[in-house]
């Protein structure tokens, strides 16, 4: 099969991190026998650089015409100043919507190999396997109208969270679907003790939920999320959430399960996917080589299980990850004291070598 794919390293370790999913790629297309076609291009604050636009027309349409997308990252602390419309962050945003990828998929898994590695103690850590599923056009990201205004000293500023019934349903759909490959619950994240977006949310998704007979459905209210996450992990299955609340609680998550370094994600239910790890480009760890590039390769499984329904290859980078973690191999995020860490070429050329068809494993 041809694997056309638009890569986009972006900022800080963006270009590290997405270099050892490359080279996880070429070793799954070489050993499945896949061609790779990839083009490399620049969104960002790469891009602001070179061309003065965080998402130059000729990234937009490189993405379009390919099959799947990876991004590392974007954003850093020299375009804090930048107006708004120029912010690296402004690009990732207007290149979600314009790939339409409205359904954004976070798992967070605790690996075997690393129930230790928890801020919480193994046995609540023990087991967890989320899926998050976020909505990523929509809500306050992208609600109009959103100023600041008047003079300093008494400016103020303005945010819009919005929701449409059609916004809200298209998730949910999305959410009990991927529920019944799974465990069957979907538990379902708002605020409808205090915001009219998050009643409408909670209205619309139990009526989804009459044409999902076999799905558990619950609801929960955004801060008791929060806090049940972290002490009872392991009940949750799917967590479906509005835009901003599954930014926050997916960053949680990470934390949960050892580190964020760890966490891939997945931007579909458009005409393109797009794939990108969860952690952004860490400027303060940026060019040393040891930034943990597993959310990036776990990112290119995503890639190849939504994008081009590879079930088998996609599973081979997992089987791949989960087994250099249990042969005793970490990043120093992941690192415990005396233990050493890889760097991040080190722990790419491990994965990739570790990729083997399935069949040879069975
Ligand atoms: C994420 C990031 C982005 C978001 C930023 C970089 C715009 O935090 O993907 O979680 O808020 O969606
Ligand atoms: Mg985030």
């Amino acid at each position: 099969m041809l694997l056309k794919i638009t890569i986009l390293p972006g900022d800080g370790i963006g270009p590290e991190v997405t270099d050892e999913a490359v080279r996880v790629l070429n070793n799954v297309a070489r050993r499945f026998n896949h061609e790779l076609s990839l083009d490399r291009k620049e969104v960002g604050g790469a891009a602001l650089l070179s061309s003065n636009h965080p998402l130059p027309d000729d990234t937009i349409h490189s993405c379009l015409a390919s099959g799947a997308v990876l991004l590392g990252a974007v954003g850093g602390p020299s375009f804090d100043k930048f107006p708004k419309h120029l912010r690296p962050e402004s690009g990732l945003l207007r290149l979600r919507r314009e790939l339409g990828a409205f359904a954004n998929l976070r798992p967070a898994v605790c690996f075997p190999a690393l129930e230790d590695c928890s801020p919480l103690r193994p046995e609540v850590v023990r087991g967890t396997d989320i899926l998050i599923v976020r909505e990523l056009l929509g809500g306050i990201y992208f609600g109009e109208p959103r100023v600041t205004q008047g003079a300093s000293g008494n400016r103020e500023a303005l945010d819009t969270m919005r929701y449409t019934e059609p916004e809200i349903e298209r998730i949910a759909r999305m959410a009990f679907e991927l529920a019944r490959t799974r465990r069957r619950m979907v538990t379902s994240v708002d605020k409808a003790n205090v915001l009219d977006c998050s009643r409408l949310w909670r209205d619309v998704v139990t009526g989804v939920a009459q044409d999902y007979a076999d799905i558990k459905l619950g609801h929960m209210y955004v801060d008791s999320a929060a806090m049940l996450l972290v002490s009872r992990p392991a009940d949750f299955d799917v967590l479906l959430t509005e835009n901003m609340f599954g930014d926050i609680l997916s960053d949680e998550a990470g934390g949960i399960v050892g580190s964020l370094g760890l966490l891939a994600s997945a931007s579909i239910g458009g005409t393109v996917g797009l794939y990108e790890p969860v952690h952004g480009s860490a400027p303060d760890i940026a060019g040393r080589g040891i930034a943990n590039p597993l959310g990036a390769i776990l990112s290119a499984a995503m890639l190849l299980r939504y994008s081009f329904k590879l079930e088998r290859e996609a599973g081979s980078i997992e089987a791949a990850v989960s087994s250099v973690l249990a042969a005793g191999h970490r990043m120093r995020d992941l690192a415990k004291p005396g233990q050493t860490a890889l760097t991040t070429a080190e722990m790419g050329a491990k994965v990739a070598e570790a990729v083997v068809p399935q069949m040879a494993i069975h």
